[in-house]
């Protein structure tokens, strides 16, 4: 059974980065991640056409981090506390002992080594917190600033890449069974 109680929301530091839960002031910054149309070049997911679906996703996700559905963190630097992208852990499955990932970053901060330190915080939680044996990550065959990423950190293709569609890719970390350092 996977532990999940995301109420006190786990805010995660790492050396430059705070992650923490989405605020209704963000909705600029998640408007931008979500019309931008090079971040969302590869990502099969409805656009934010209007300030207010900006709005309306944020309230979406918090309700479900109230009802321990999933966990969507926005990443902000500590030391501006600018909101510079999203990463998120949903369809926990407890038969399975897995979960996926995604993430995303605003163009101007891609780059510099922020997603890596934020997957690697990230991953951290849902093996040694969650219990979660796997974490998956869906993406596009061409997304190869994802697959760069996932590879730095271990993720491996896995069996299920093409099994939902000929262009998506399913990239899977299993822990090793002991608490990641
Ligand atoms: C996927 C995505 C988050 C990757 O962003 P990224 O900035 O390339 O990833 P990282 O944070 O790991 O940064 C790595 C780059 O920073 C460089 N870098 C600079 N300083 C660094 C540091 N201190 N530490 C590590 N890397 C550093 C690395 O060399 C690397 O550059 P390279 O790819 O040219 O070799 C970004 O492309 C994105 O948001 N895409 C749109 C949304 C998307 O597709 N999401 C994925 C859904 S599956």
């Amino acid at each position: 059974m996977l532990s999940k109680v995301f109420s006190p929301f786990p805010i995660l530091i790492t050396e430059r980065l705070i992650l923490r839960q989405l605020l209704v002031d963000d909705e600029q910054e998640i408007f931008t991640l979500r019309s931008d149309s090079e971040i969302n070049k590869y990502l099969d997911r409805q656009v934010s056409s209007t300030i207010e679906d900006a709005r309306n996703f944020i309230n979406q996700v918090n309700e479900n981090i109230t009802k321990n559905g999933s966990l969507y963190w926005g990443i902000t630097l500590s030391d501006t506390n600018i909101l510079v992208g999203t990463i998120c852990l949903f369809s926990f499955s407890d038969e399975n002992g897995n979960c996926e990932m995604g993430y995303e970053l605003l163009t101007n901060f891609q780059g510099q080594g922020i997603m890596k330190e934020a997957v690697q915080k990230v991953m951290k939680y849902a093996f040694n917190t969650i219990k979660v044996k796997k974490i998956e990550a869906f993406l596009h065959r061409d997304n190869q600033s994802s697959i760069n990423l996932l590879e730095r950190l271990s993720f491996r293709n896995s069996d299920k890449s093409g099994a939902v569609s000929p262009e998506l890719l399913c990239y899977r970390l299993t822990n090793s069974g002991n608490d990641l350092k």
